[in-house]
Parts: structure tokens; sequence; C-alpha cells
């Protein structure tokens, strides 16, 4: 019998209860959900709603559900409509007429509500801690590799020197956004829905006030409708973490770049690279892929919740059902994809021979000698053309700029000294570039202690 047959003269249909129910996906928010009941229960006994000694059995029933849940001693009834309705069938089981108060003065809307921002608000916490994680274990592989030059890239044709440091720093300026945005969802979303009851409140003498402070919530949430209404928080959750899937996903399509033999600018750990079934010689980085294809669902995930939520008139309505699907798959498949990605970075070897070989080629100097020739005296546009004259030149006879002989050079503009061969050296071009947020070992160092400072790491 289902705890509304009051009004009903016929039991629901099998499919449609199957149909209806919710519990195969909610049941994973059971501790929330009795946490909301046992501070509800508190609070309905010290405002005198109902009596003290039925809050205080109440409380230790559900305290009991929650232990033998968390043991496996009772399990989720796989027809029960949903997970609050399963764990209050259970206290009145346990309880009798104790349990039935429980719901007194609530809704199975607001608790909801409820429960899925206190779900979410802890799943929030994980990522931004396995997010922080991500960000150190950049920093310590960028401290390794302030020195080790590499090509920085504008249309995947190398471009001008870098190093492999100051790429790395660019993906934590990322990821330490992506911790803000985690904080500003958290903190928007840390508003408590209890006490809104099915849409317009309630006529008991209930404590909301107390309620959300026991919650460790900043403040009830204002207006009844909106409380059992909004699902704000999954879509910004939803967004911040397709954000933070797409800076995942480009780092890994850097990483399957990188170890592809055209690169090899690093080696991934046996570990975390499969074989083909076919083909002995591969090493593939399919972690890398899977993230870079997980970001489908991600963003997929945004997409139903805000499709879901658009044209739903005031107040609940059963569609809002869908948001937990969609919201738990997000958080789940991020953390797969973080708790994955570090170890395998912390694994992965750096070639830096290789990526210097590649800086070495690809006249990534050029805008260095033509800043030579800008250095004395000048104008940058002739200096850039000179400058490609001379790609041009060393392209048609093989030879690079570093290998141009110095007549060659000078055949275009007497500018040219000896010096040139000194001004271009990768060194120079690397070191030189030293204007605030550049590659330069120094411009890179005050980078690190900046990120450091943000991360709360100790200087070493
Ligand atoms: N399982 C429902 C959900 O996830 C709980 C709220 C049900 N409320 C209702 N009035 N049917 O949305």
């Amino acid at each position: 019998m289902a705890l509304w047959a009051g009004r009903f003269s016929k039991e629901i249909d099998k499919g449609v209860n199957a149909f209806n129910s919710s519990i195969a996906f909610d049941a994973r928010m059971y501790r929330h959900d009795i946490q909301g009941s046992i501070v509800h229960a508190t609070m309905l006994g010290d405002c005198g709603i109902i009596a003290k000694a039925d809050s205080a059995q109440i409380i230790d029933g559900l305290q009991k559900i929650l232990a033998d849940l968390d043991s496996g001693k009772l399990v989720f009834d796989p027809n029960a409509e949903d997970i609050h309705m399963f764990i209050e069938a259970e206290l009145t089981k346990r309880c009798g007429d104790v349990g039935k108060r429980l719901h007194t003065a609530r809704s199975r809307n607001d608790q909801v509500a409820l429960d899925l921002r206190l779900y979410l608000r802890d799943e929030i916490t994980e990522i931004h801690s396995l997010t922080e994680t991500l960000c150190k274990t950049l920093v310590y592989l960028a401290e390794k590799h302030t020195e080790t030059v590499m090509p920085g890239y504008t249309h995947l044709q190398r471009a001008q020197p870098v190093t492999f440091a100051h790429h790395l720093l660019a993906y934590v300026q990322m990821f330490l956004r992506d911790l803000g945005r985690l904080d500003d969802t958290a903190k928007r979303m840390n508003v408590c829905p209890l006490g809104s009851g099915a849409l317009a409140g309630t006529t008991y003498p209930i404590d909301r006030e107390q309620t959300a402070a026991l919650l460790r919530f900043d403040a009830p949430m204002e207006n009844s409708l909106d409380g059992v209404s909004d699902r704000d928080y999954c879509i910004e959750l939803a967004n911040t973490l397709s954000i933070l899937m797409m800076h995942l996903s480009r780092f890994s399509e850097e990483i399957i770049l990188w170890c592809s033999w055209e690169f090899k600018f690093i080696e991934l750990d046996d570990a975390f690279a499969t074989g083909s079934s076919i083909m002995p010689q591969k090493k593939n980085p399919d972690i890398t892929e899977l993230i870079r294809g997980k970001i489908a669902r991600v963003y997929g995930d945004l997409q139903t919740l805000l499709t879901m939520m658009k044209g739903l008139p005031l107040a609940y309505n059963k569609d809002m059902q869908e948001d937990k699907e969609a919201i738990f798959d997000a958080v789940d498949n991020v953390k797969l994809c973080l708790e994955t990605f570090i170890p395998m970075l912390e694994t992965m070897r750096v070639n830096k021979e290789n990526m210097r070989a590649a800086a070495a080629k690809g006249f990534i100097n050029a805008t260095d000698c033509a800043d030579y020739l800008v250095k004395k005296g000048m104008p940058f546009r002739d200096a850039y053309k000179i400058s490609g004259t001379l790609v041009a030149q060393c392209i048609e006879s093989g030879l690079t700029l570093e290998t141009l002989p110095l007549e060659e050079y000078q055949k275009l503009t007497p500018l040219f000294d000896t010096d040139v061969y000194q001004a271009i050296s990768l060194e120079t071009c690397v070191r030189g570039r030293i204007s605030q947020g550049g590659p330069s070992p120094d411009a890179v160092n005050r980078q690190l202690r900046q990120v450091k400072q943000c991360l709360h790491m100790t200087e070493s």
C-alpha cells in the first residue's frame, strides 16, 4: 500500500509504479535524507509540534535505519516510490504511530529539494579537493620544468618557444578558475528549502532558522514556491562541471598528441595506457581519449537540465525528478576523470630532449630574429619582412636560422652581426621573454609563487 493510499481505491499499476519510481537512482541520497529528517524531527520536538519523546524516538529510529543501511542489513525496496517514501515507511514499520508523525509540516517537495542540496554540497567538496590535487600535481611537475624548452603553438603550428612549466601553468590557471566556480556554486546553493512545504509553507509554528543552521546552511530560502521549484543549483553545477571537463578535455587532447610518434614529448606509464588486440607495437592513450569522450555526456547532462526546467510552471512538477540522473551522471564522471587523470600525470615521463628538438625546428625564433633588428633601430615591419625572407631562404637550402651563414644575413642588411646567433638561440629566446606572464624562468617562477599562494602550498 502506498503512503498516499487514502485518496485511491486501487493499487497503482505495476508498470506505472516502475515508471514513476526513482528509488533506483535516488537511493544514493539516503544519508542526506536521514540527516534532513533528523533535523526536521529535532525542530518539530523543540517547537512543540510533536512531543519531545516522539521526536527522540523518531531520531533514534532514523539513526538505526542509517546504521542498517550502511551495514547492508537493510536493503532498498525496489518497489518503493522513492528514497523518501522508503525511509518513512521503514520508520513507521519500526516505530509504529510515532513514525507517522515525522512528515508533519513537511512535503516530499521540500524534502527532495533539501536532500539534493545536501548531497551535491558533499560532492562539490570532493570535486573541489580533487581539482586542488590536480593543480598541485601540475605545480610539482612545473617546478621541475622551468628550463624545459618546448615549442609553443598557434594553429598547431610551431610559433614561439615556451617552457613545459609555462604550458602546465596555463592549465593551472584554468583549473583555479574552476575552483572559483565550484566555490561560487556551493555558496549560492547553500540556502535551505526545508520548511517550504509542498509549495505554500505550513500553518505549523516551524523554526526554519533552526533547521537551516543545524544543516549548516547560510539561511532558509526566502520564498516557499522558489524553495521547492528551484533547480538552478543543478544547472549551475552542471555548467561549472562542463567547463572543468572542457579544460580536462583540451589537456587530454594535447596529451594524446604528445604521446604520438610524431611528437613523443611524453610517454605514459604502462599502467596508464593500453595495448591493441592486433597491433603489437601500440600503446594507446585510452584514458585521455575517454575523458575527451566523456565530456559529451557532461555537456548532455547540462542540456538535459536546462531543457527539463524550460517552461515548467511553479511550483514542483514531476518533470523535476529527472534532475537527479543528469546531475549524478555529471558528478560521477567528473570525479572518475579527475581520479584517473591525476595519477596518469604523476607517472608520465617527460621527454625533454624531444621537446627541445621540436623547438629547434620550425623557425620558432623568427620573431626574435626580427626583434634583433628592431633593437638595432629598424622598424618592426621591415624587420619582420627580412626575417621572413631569411626563413624562406633557409627552407629552400635545408638550413635553419642557427646554421645560416652570417654572409647570407648580411646580404639583407648590414645590421646583422655575429651576435645574431646568440640573439636567436633558443635559450635567449626563452630567457628574454621576461614580460609578466611570459615563459622566461623568472616570469614562470613568479607565476609559480602566485599559484602556490592560491593553493595554500608552502614555499619550497
Ligand atoms: N521522487 C520525487 C523527485 O525526485 C520526490 C518528490 C515527489 N513529490 C511529489 N509531489 N510527487 O522529485
